[in-house]
């Protein structure tokens, strides 16, 4: 039987785009060759690459995080190439990147999120307003960008104003939201129309880390994961179901993974990541592992996912 012809793409230009290259290395090295032809594109030089090889190409595995890969951007290229991919369409990768857009689609799916309030660069603002209306402790974030990049937890008036500044120099658009306590999680969706889960990833923060930014996503041992996660068998379809959910009404495809806070019996919702990360370190390869796939397992169900539903919005 031929091999399929795979595109690697990974890298981009994105401010993640350090893990996105590590993501590309971790699965370029566990694609097994026996089945694929795999071929790697770094879309911040080889976009003409893309465009030329076209015809050798069976698959595109996106593997870019943030903006130009993780938005919609170079999945409509691909489908302007008529290249199918891994992932998610032009619509579901727009809108899941987009916190605050993302979040008023799962609100109306009645999924409970974290009240918040929205900045435009430029826009006057009243920092003691926006304690007075949300809280004392906040979270600011860019709109659009992942890996906790430009985000900050502030804890007065003048906390805020700084965070709020240091957000606008990753995007025009931040999220200013309720701090919630509590214990997080995130929940891997694989599928199209019939959707399964992964097992749940408690995330534990390192007490040096204040919350599960860059260092600790991306430094081994700097926050622990535990997998399946500790948590009652109600509190498990919970949050399978608010996963699940969040994946249908982003109408994404193939697989997605959900972070979300369990606050008493309560869970909000964060964000829902359409290219979540696959360093060796990355959540979705520690949630395979515990459900008994190796990584090459993992990659193989995801192309097979993606060869089966080809629709996409
Ligand atoms: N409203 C919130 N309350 C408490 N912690 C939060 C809140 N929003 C984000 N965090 C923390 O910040 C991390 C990153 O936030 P998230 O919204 O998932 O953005 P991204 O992962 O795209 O940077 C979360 O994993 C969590 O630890
Ligand atoms: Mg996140």
């Amino acid at each position: 039987m031929d091999k399929l012809r795979i595109a690697l793409i990974a890298g981009g230009r994105s401010g993640e785009r350090e893990v996105s290259l590590r993501s590309g290395d971790a699965v370029y090295e566990a694609l097994d060759r026996k089945k694929y032809d795999v071929s790697r594109y770094d879309p911040r030089d080889d976009l003409i690459g893309l465009i030329h090889d076209r015809e050798k190409i069976d698959l595109a595995f996106v593997l870019l995080h943030g903006r130009f890969g993780e938005d919609g951007c170079i999945q409509g290229f691909l489908q302007l190439l008529d290249i199918p991919f891994v992932g998610s369409g032009v619509l579901a990768s727009a809108m899941a990147i987009h916190k605050k857009m993302s979040k008023d689609l799962y609100r109306l799916a009645g999924l409970r999120v974290a009240e918040d309030a929205m900045l435009t660069r430029g826009e006057v603002f009243s920092a003691g307003g926006i304690v007075a209306s949300l809280g004392n402790t906040l979270v600011v974030k860019p709109v659009s960008e992942g890996s906790s990049l430009g985000m900050s937890i502030c804890r007065s008036p003048e906390e805020l104003s700084k965070g709020i500044e240091e957000a606008f120099h990753h995007d025009n658009e931040i999220m200013i939201e309720r701090f919630v306590q509590g214990r997080e999680f995130t929940c891997c969706v694989l599928g199209n129309t019939v959707l399964e889960t992964l097992p749940i990833v408690e995330i534990i923060p390192n007490p040096e880390h204040p919350f599960f930014d860059y260092t600790a996503k991306y430094t081994p041992g700097a926050s622990k994961e535990i997998c399946p996660a500790s948590i009652s068998e109600d509190e498990r379809k919970d949050m399978e179901f608010c996963a699940k959910e969040a994946h249908r009404v982003l109408r994404c495809s193939v697989w997605s993974r959900t972070d979300m806070i369990l606050q008493d019996d309560k869970i909000y919702i964060l964000e829902t990541n359409t290219v979540p990360g696959m360093t060796a370190t990355s959540l979705v390869p520690l949630a395979a592992r515990a459900a008994g796939m190796s990584m090459s397992d993992l990659l193989d169900r995801l192309i097979e996912i993606s060869l089966e539903g080809q629709e996409k919005t």
